[in-house]
């Protein structure tokens, strides 16, 4: 510092050049002091830092790999392998709306006046969805995918019908109430969600029918499991997980969360949506912040 207030004061072209000689010679000594390499051969490359691994994201592999390290399989081995791929599909899913990807589980719940605002009546769409009864409503956000999905099962043989969709707090409060009444808390707790905490207070989750065991095997069922994902839907509560979701297994039960999320669940947490929400859930907003715009 000494060196540069000594410096002839700048403004002139003789002045600057000097300052930035002494400047530089100050730097150069700086850098062999701490034993740089770069600073012994002058015309060294400088030292690149690690590079960022996708042109969306200021993160470096490091990085990346330590936001995953802890997470369950398959994520920290497959990241390893694809960290631009994952980087490629978590950029597209963060610019989902936040309640797509939304955790609502036993810890997770909803507030009782969540209502989604563009909720439609499944009958509006007649003849090309089928569905219990005319209230069952869904999200418009996600119509467009339920109906191709539907077209599509009913090119293959299958007729999907909508057993249950959007919940209110107050329903799922009757229903839970009423299964408590029926099989007691501790049964009831297994399959059915305490008030506020149904993914169907989204308008996203749908119920095909028969909503039971029976559902099991059935054309639905095995054509739900090989298909849904490519329209966006992805099983809540896989077969053995119980431990995971909170829930035993319900084949019957999905929620559309979107196709680029349903890509990343396969791809990068095993097909396994809970993994995926809660990993978005803790990271997200650290995704979003080393996001370059
Ligand atoms: N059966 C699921 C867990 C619900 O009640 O939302
Ligand atoms: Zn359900």
């Amino acid at each position: 510092m000494s060196v540069v207030r000594s410096a002839p004061s700048p403004g002139t072209r003789r002045g600057t050049g000097r300052l930035f000689k002494i400047v530089s010679a100050a730097a150069a000594a700086a850098l062999v002091l701490a034993g740089c390499n770069a600073a012994r051969d002058v015309n060294a490359e400088e030292p690149e830092d690690d590079p960022v691994l996708h042109s969306s994201f200021s993160l470096t592999e490091e990085q990346l790999l330590q936001m995953v390290q802890s997470q369950p399989d398959p994520l920290p081995a497959r990241v390893a392998e694809q960290p631009q791929r994952f980087l490629e599909l978590a950029d597209s899913v963060l610019d989902l709306e936040h309640d797509f990807i939304l955790l609502v589980d036993k810890q997770h719940p909803l507030p009782p006046d969540y209502q989604p605002a563009d909720l439609v009546s499944l009958s509006d769409y007649h003849g090309r969805i089928g569905y219990a009864a005319a209230d069952r409503a869904v999200r418009e956000a996600i119509v467009d995918d339920l109906l191709a999905m539907a077209e599509e099962a009913r090119e293959d043989g299958v007729h999907l019908l909508v057993q249950s969709a959007y919940r209110s707090w107050s329903y799922q409060q009757t229903l839970f109430s009423n299964y408590v009444a029926r099989h007691g808390e501790e049964a009831a707790e297994r399959f059915s969600a305490r008030p506020g905490h149904s993914q169907h207070q989204l308008g996203t989750a749908v119920d095909f029918a028969p909503i039971g065991h029976q559902f099991t095997g059935t054309d639905d069922d095995l054509w739900l499991r090989e298909n849904a994902w490519r329209f966006g839907f992805s099983l809540s509560y896989p077969d053995g997980l119980e431990a995971v979701t909170g829930y035993i297994y319900e084949p019957w039960h999905y929620r559309w969360i979107g196709r680029d999320a349903t890509q990343l669940e396969r791809e990068f947490f095993g097909g396994i949506q809970q993994y995926m929400l809660e990993f978005l859930h803790t990271h997200a907003d650290t995704l979003r912040a080393a996001r370059i715009d």
